[in-house]
Parts: C-alpha cells; sequence; structure tokens
C-alpha cells in the first residue's frame, strides 16, 4: 500500500549546494549545476536538436528524481528558446523526497535566468503528499506532472496508463547510494514505455546500469561526464531492426508489470473516434466539463432546461472554497486535496481570479487541540516537539504566502461577549461566483450553448446516443432528436432519472442560505455587528458559514464601488435532508439564525425579512463525486457475481459500461472545489489521455465503486436496491 505522507529530503546547504544527509550525495555539480545540466541530460538526450525538426503534437521527458527542479527548470528554458512549433513539452518527474517549500525556493534562487519560469512552480509546488500534481506553464506551452511517489508505483503508474517518453532523464543519488531507483524492473519498464526514437541519458556509467538498461531494449553507449566525472551513459531505445539478437530474444521475454486495475475499474476502450459530445447540465460540473472537453479539441453542446447558466445548486450568488482535511489523510482528503490544488491552479489558468475573493477561510475547531491536530498532519515537515503538551500553537506550514497550501493557526472572536475558539486559516481560500465562473467557461468556439433545453430521454441507437430534448425556448415546446457520439450527464439529482439501470446511491439535501445587513440586527448588538464586520475579513465556517460578500463583486466593472457598506453578510447553509421545499423556509432561516447567533453572540431582529436562496445538494454516500464511465449493471452483475466468494481478480473479465455514457455528479456540498479536477478525469476518459490522478484515485471516485462494493458482500447481505436490480435485470434478460 503506497504511504499517503511522503517523507521531505533532509537537506543541508554546504557552500550554497543543497546535500541530501539521508543519501550522502549532491543534487547536482558544485561546479556548475546549470552546464552539468545541459550536458548530461539536454545534449545527452539531443533535445535541441531533435526539437529542430520535430512534428509530433507533444514532447514526452520523464525524470526520475525532481530533487530542486533544476533539470526541469533549464529544460523549460532551453524549449523557450528552441521548441518547435505547435508541439507542447510535457514533463514527468518522479519524486519520493520532495525538498520542502522553502528549500525549493532557496535553490532556484541560485539560478538568476529561472526568476520569469519559476514563479508557477513556486506557488503550486505541492504538499508532501503521494499524488500526481499538474502545473501548467501555458505561454511556454508546457506542462508538469509531478509524480510524487517512490519510482516503482510511479513507473506502474506510466505503465498502466500508456504513458511513453521520448526521452528519460535518470537522476537518481549515485547508484551505490540508492539502489532503489536502479532495478531491472525499472529499466524494463522505462523501454516498454518509451516511444520509438525515445533516448536516454544519465550522470553514471555504473556497469550493472550499462548491462541492466542493455537488456531492458536500450542501445548503450559511455560518452564523456560533465566536469571532472570520468564517464555518463547515453542511450537509444532498439527497434527490431537495430537490436542485437541477444537483445531481441530478451526483450521479447519482457517481465510484463502487473497492470493491478482491478478487472472492473478497467477504463473502456475507445472504439471509435467522438466527433460530437453532449453536456446536460450547465453548472459548475457541466461547465467545467464542457470547457475542458472543448479545450480538448471536442465538439461540445451543453444542455440546461433552465433558461440561464447555472440555475441549480450552483446559482448561489457565491459559493466558499477551502481544502477538506481531517486528521488521518485517507482517500477522501486525497481527493480534495488534488482538487483544492487545480482549483486554485485553474482559476489562473482560465482567467477567474476575477470572479474570486481570497479573503481566506478560517475553519474552526472544538479544540485548540485539533486545530494544532490538523496543522500538524498537513504541515510539511513531522513535528520535532510534542507541540499537544506546549502552550504555543505550531507555527504554519508555510513561510510562502503566495503558495497555493498555506494553513495557520487562528482564533476567531466576534465581539466582547463572545469566547474566543481556536481553528485553522487557510488564507489561499475564500468565495467565488459560481454564475460568473461558469458563463466564462462556457464561452468557447467548440461549445453550443442550448438553454431552456431539457433533455427527458436518452437511447442507444446505431452505435450514438439519440436525446429526446424539450426545447422551451419558444412559445411552442418542441421536442427534438438529437444525436451525439458521446453523453457526460453533470445534470446532478436528476441524473438518475435519465440513466439504465444503475445503483448509484446518492441524496438530495436541501440547503438555504439567507443575508444580514445591520438593519437585521437588535439594536444592542449593532456595535458588536460593526465590530464583527469589521474583525473578520475571511470566511468564518463552522457548523454554518459566514462571510461579508461584496454585493458588487459579480460585475468587474463595478468594483470599483466596493466598500463595506456595500457587503451584506452572508450565511450559508441549512443541510436538510428531509425536506424537498423549493421555496424560502422561515423555519430553515431560523436555524441559520439561531446558528449564526450562537457562533458570534449577536441577536438578530425576530422579525427579519425572509431573503436567500434554495438549493439541493446531491450527496453520495461517501462524500466524493461520482466521475467516470457508467457501468452497464447487468454485466457487472453477471461477471462478478462470484467476487464475495474472494475468487482473485485476474479470473474476471474486464469491465462493461455503457458506450459513451459519463456521469461527473454528486459533488455534495464542495462542488466548487471539486469539479475542475473531476472535469479534467472525464476529458482524460474521452480523449484516452492519462489520468492527471493516482489509479486509487480514480477508482475512488469510479461510479461502479458502490456495485462493487455491494458485490463483495454475500448475496444476503447486499442493499435491497442491489437486490431488487438483480431481479429486475435477471427476469428482464
Ligand atoms: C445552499 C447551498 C450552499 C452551497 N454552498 C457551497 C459552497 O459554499 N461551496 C461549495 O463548494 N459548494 C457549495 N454547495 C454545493 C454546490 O453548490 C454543488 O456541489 C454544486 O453546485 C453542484 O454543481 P452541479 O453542476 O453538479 O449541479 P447543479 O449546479 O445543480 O447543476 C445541474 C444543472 O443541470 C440542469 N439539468 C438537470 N436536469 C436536466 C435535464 N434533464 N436537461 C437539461 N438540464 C438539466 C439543471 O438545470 C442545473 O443547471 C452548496 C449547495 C447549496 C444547495
Ligand atoms: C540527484 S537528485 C535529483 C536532482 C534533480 N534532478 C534536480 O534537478 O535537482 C536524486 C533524487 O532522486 C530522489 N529519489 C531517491 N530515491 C527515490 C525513489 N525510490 N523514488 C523516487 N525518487 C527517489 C531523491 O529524493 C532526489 O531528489
Amino acid at each position: 500500500m503506497m504511504q499517503a505522507r511522503l517523507t521531505p529530503a533532509n537537506i543541508e546547504w554546504r557552500n550554497d549546494v543543497p546535500y541530501s544527509v539521508d543519501f550522502d550525495d549532491i543534487y547536482f555539480s558544485r561546479q556548475d549545476g546549470f552546464e552539468e545540466t545541459r550536458y548530461t541530460f539536454i545534449d545527452g538526450n539531443q533535445c535541441i536538436e531533435r526539437w529542430k525538426n520535430y512534428n509530433k503534437s507533444c514532447f514526452s521527458v520523464i525524470e526520475l528524481g525532481f530533487g530542486t527542479g533544476l533539470n526541469f527548470l533549464s529544460t523549460l528554458w532551453h524549449w523557450q528558446q528552441f521548441r518547435p512549433d505547435n508541439t507542447k513539452l510535457i514533463y514527468r518527474s518522479i519524486e519520493k523526497f520532495p525538498l520542502t517549500h522553502q528549500d525549493l525556493t532557496k535553490a532556484i534562487q541560485l539560478w538568476p535566468m529561472f526568476n520569469t519560469l519559476a514563479p508557477p512552480l513556486i506557488e503550486h509546488y505541492p504538499l508532501p503528499l503521494q499524488g500526481i500534481w499538474k502545473i501548467a506553464f501555458p505561454e511556454l506551452g508546457a506542462e508538469l506532472h509531478l509524480m510524487w511517489m517512490d519510482v516503482q508505483d510511479a513507473l506502474h503508474h506510466i505503465h498502466s496508463n500508456n504513458i511513453k517518453a521520448d526521452a528519460w532523464y535518470l537522476d537518481g543519488f549515485a547508484p551505490a547510494k540508492n539502489k532503489d531507483i536502479w532495478q531491472q524492473a525499472a529499466f524494463n519498464t522505462l523501454s516498454m514505455s518509451s516511444y520509438p526514437e525515445a533516448t536516454l541519458a544519465t550522470f553514471t556509467a555504473a556497469g550493472f546500469v550499462r548491462r541492466g538498461l542493455m537488456e531492458a531494449g536500450f542501445n548503450i553507449e559511455k560518452r564523456k561526464g560533465f566536469g571532472q566525472k570520468r564517464e555518463m551513459l547515453i542511450g537509444k531505445i532498439a527497434t527490431p531492426d537495430n537490436a542485437s539478437e541477444d537483445r531481441r530474444n530478451t526483450s521479447q521475454q519482457k517481465p510484463t508489470l502487473n497492470k493491478k486495475i482491478p478487472a472492473w475499474y478497467q477504463p473502456p476502450t475507445l472504439k471509435k473516434t467522438i466527433n460530437s459530445i453532449a453536456v446536460i447540465g450547465s453548472g459548475i460540473a457541466g461547465a467545467t466539463t464542457a470547457q475542458k472537453l472543448a479545450e480538448a479539441g471536442f465538439t461540445v453542446t451543453v444542455f440546461d432546461q433552465a433558461s440561464t447558466i447555472a440555475n441549480g445548486a450552483s446559482g448561489n450568488s457565491s459559493g466558499i472554497y477551502y481544502p477538506f482535511l481531517s486528521k488521518d489523510i485517507n482517500l477522501t482528503t486525497q481527493f480534495f486535496l488534488n482538487a483544492y490544488h487545480r482549483l486554485l491552479h485553474d482559476l489562473g489558468y482560465y482567467d477567474l481570479n476575477q470572479y474570486s475573493h481570497s479573503v481566506g477561510v478560517l475553519k474552526l475547531c472544538e479544540s485548540k487541540h485539533q486545530a494544532e491536530d490538523l496543522i500538524n498532519a498537513y504541515s510539511e515537515k513531522p513535528p520535532l516537539t510534542d507541540v499537544a503538551s506546549s502552550n504555543d500553537m505550531p507555527t504554519s506550514t508555510t513561510q510562502d504566502a503566495n503558495r497555493w497550501f498555506t494553513i495557520e493557526k487562528a482564533t476567531f472572536k466576534s465581539s466582547e461577549k463572545n469566547t474566543e475558539r481556536w481553528g485553522v486559516l487557510f488564507p489561499k481560500s475564500g468565495y467565488l461566483s459560481p454564475q460568473s465562473i461558469c458563463t466564462q467557461l462556457l464561452n468557447h468556439k467548440n461549445i453550443t450553448l442550448k438553454l431552456n433545453h431539457k433533455v427527458i430521454q436518452l437511447k442507444r441507437l446505431r452505435e450514438q446516443w439519440q436525446c429526446a430534448v424539450n426545447d422551451y425556448s419558444s412559445e411552442v415546446t418542441t421536442e427534438k432528436q438529437l444525436s451525439f457520439d458521446a453523453i457526460i450527464l453533470c445534470n446532478s439529482f436528476d441524473a438518475d432519472a435519465l440513466l439504465p439501470d444503475s445503483f448509484l446511491p446518492a441524496i438530495k439535501v436541501r440547503g438555504q442560505t439567507s443575508y444580514l445587513s445591520e438593519s437585521d440586527i437588535e439594536n444592542e448588538d449593532k456595535t458588536s455587528f460593526r465590530e464583527l464586520v469589521e474583525l473578520n475579513d475571511s470566511v468564518i465556517c463552522d457548523h454554518i458559514y459566514m462571510f461579508l460578500e461584496n454585493e458588487y463583486f459579480h460585475n468587474k466593472n463595478t468594483q470599483k464601488k466596493h466598500s463595506k457598506n456595500k457587503k451584506r453578510l452572508y450565511l450559508g447553509a441549512t443541510f436538510e435532508q428531509d425536506s424537498a421545499e423549493e421555496k424560502l423556509l422561515q423555519k430553515s432561516q431560523q436555524n441559520l439564525l439561531s446558528q449564526f447567533e450562537a457562533l458570534s453572540g449577536i441577536k438578530t431582529k425576530s422579525d427579519k425579512a425572509l431573503n436567500g436562496r434554495v438549493g439541493f445538494r446531491y450527496c453520495s454516500v461517501d462524500r466524493l463525486p461520482m466521475v467516470g464511465p457508467v457501468p452497464n449493471a447487468f454485466e457487472y452483475l453477471n461477471n462478478y457475481r462470484q467476487l464475495w466468494k474472494g475468487a482473485p481478480e485476474h479470473r474476471f473479465s474486464t469491465s462493461e459500461y455503457w458506450p459513451g455514457l459519463y456521469i461527473n455528479i454528486a459533488h455534495g456540498a464542495r462542488g466548487i472545489t471539486s469539479s475542475f479536477l473531476s472535469a479534467s478525469l472525464i476529458t482524460e476518459y474521452l480523449s484516452g489521455a492519462e489520468f492527471s490522478l493516482t489509479n486509487r484515485l480514480v477508482q475512488a471516485v469510479h461510479p461502479a465503486r458502490f456495485l462493487i462494493k455491494e458485490l463483495k458482500k454475500h448475496p444476503s447481505a447486499r442493499l435491497a436496491k442491489v437486490k431488487q436490480l438483480s431481479t429486475a435485470l435477471t427476469h428482464s434478460d
């Protein structure tokens, strides 16, 4: 099992060069790290030469050992000058012991030529948590995928996702000091994951590395090493024509890695070219999905039954975003941290920061102890002392305020009357306008938006999906039949009605918000209310959340009017599982006001007017969204009926889905955070691209997970819905 939390690099700075205490080795040459990188890896792989006449859409580098990022930044620096037109650089780098943010920043500062290239890396540099973290450099047509995991796990991911390299940079520490990275199984995977013409370069000339790479199927040459180094290795993947007879035989016997993706989670094979895609729903899930599909080159039609964009749960004037953390780092927290990283990244990438206010979110905790636990769980270095027994809170997890993930100790005191509460502050979090964001995302040349269009039925017909759509856009409603190669259901709790028999357990949960202004406050508390407003700029989050919402912030041009007086205190939101009432309810508002009073000690007037908005969340039982292909329940129940007996996974046939049918639903109470990453995942399924999540996280949000969980139980112990489904499907056969 992979560890969620990684151990950061134990660095000492010796004459301005980082030195690894644990591996007793340096990260780069004391003589000239930049020249060393250029000589060893960039020239070693003949990158600049190859870029001159390059005509593929992507140049893929895979590096073993990210370290300080010097190799990456040097490659980007050269790419900036010599990049071929219409080609993207994808640079994947594997690292098990990431530098702390502070050490990384210090290392990068050694190279002034990276001043303009490095900021995105410094801003989005991930936490030392296992995962795949993407950082885009859009102006340079480049992407960095940081694979924070052991090299063996990363190579497994690379192989199982069919990722291939044009150039390998083998830059683990010296083989004598770090055997883990230099293994025959790793060399074999490099060879299996190489494009024809792929090259490799490494600073070492160790005999067993040379022999191992040759055995794996590379033609290897020795070359003079950089500076004092006598020799290094460069290589090229052997083709059947130029491989020696011995090597040809060996490469045929290459041990294949166990792909380890269970049969029931194998992604669908894309059988035909997808020309047209329908996205149903223009909320945050639909808009992000449509944008990412359109960006990937698909032609997308977005249908929404409402007359305006994002009129469902995403129609609140504001929604807050912050990472969902728990003391124990589990799949849910990992997913939401990845999603939060992607959200902050994409707000910049799609120029959406104009619709967000990163005023900070202060998440209140039950006790000081709980706040400490949270900070410790996500700090870069494990605590050196037992902070629980000390009176001081641990310091914040980062010194760099520009970084995406910052968490700080904080307290909340609304007024003299109220006691102090401990919490953790996320300075980069805040609130944003989902509707404005959806509107901007849907404005793309590859997207056709059809408002007032309700999809009422889906039918599989001649290798396509036929959508029956009610068009309400004119006075007379018309029904249209429209065909698409693929359908993405982003219509939240309404998805079930359009899906074939399925088991996707989720519930609809009503939420009501309200707004407070000074006139809603009892006279004796008006001063306290003003204090609360003056003292707290950030979102305060307890059982409810509250923040000063700038009424004008949806309209960029009127933002100049921004002033405290033009703000209202936004209160959100009730969580009601037993009500389907669409109108505002007095009792729901009262519930919010009582919680506000308990939190702030401030009394509101008993005759406060009813205001706010009602929406419905769609919440899955495990609080994760459902993102991916729709399983064919009959085939699943049939193929995996023996699963509960514990038969080995390889005995089962691969999963069967409804071809071209996908869902991106059940974003629960955190759709703003979860949507951007989920949209990427859907796009990766449809384009056959590698997943930007680890396989475990892809499976954690896979729509078949609930069915599989049931099938692993004894038939008599399964949920009634699954039993019914089994019976219904058997009878309809
Ligand atoms: C009161 C409240 C407060 C919330 N606060 C926050 C918050 O602060 N932060 C946060 O992250 N999340 C918050 N959430 C949750 C968040 O709003 C949701 O997770 C998110 O909006 C879900 O987005 P969605 O696109 O999946 O669904 P929706 O926004 O509901 O979009 C579904 C769309 O599908 C359309 N549709 C449905 N059926 C059809 C059909 N057959 N044909 C055509 N169109 C169809 C609907 O009209 C709708 O526009 C809150 C939710 C509520 C209710
Ligand atoms: C020489 S340094 C890499 C230098 C780096 N390329 C740079 O530009 O700074 C070697 C790196 O390999 C990493 N490493 C060592 N063992 C590893 C393993 N088993 N899996 C992944 N990374 C590993 C180390 O943490 C270290 O960062």
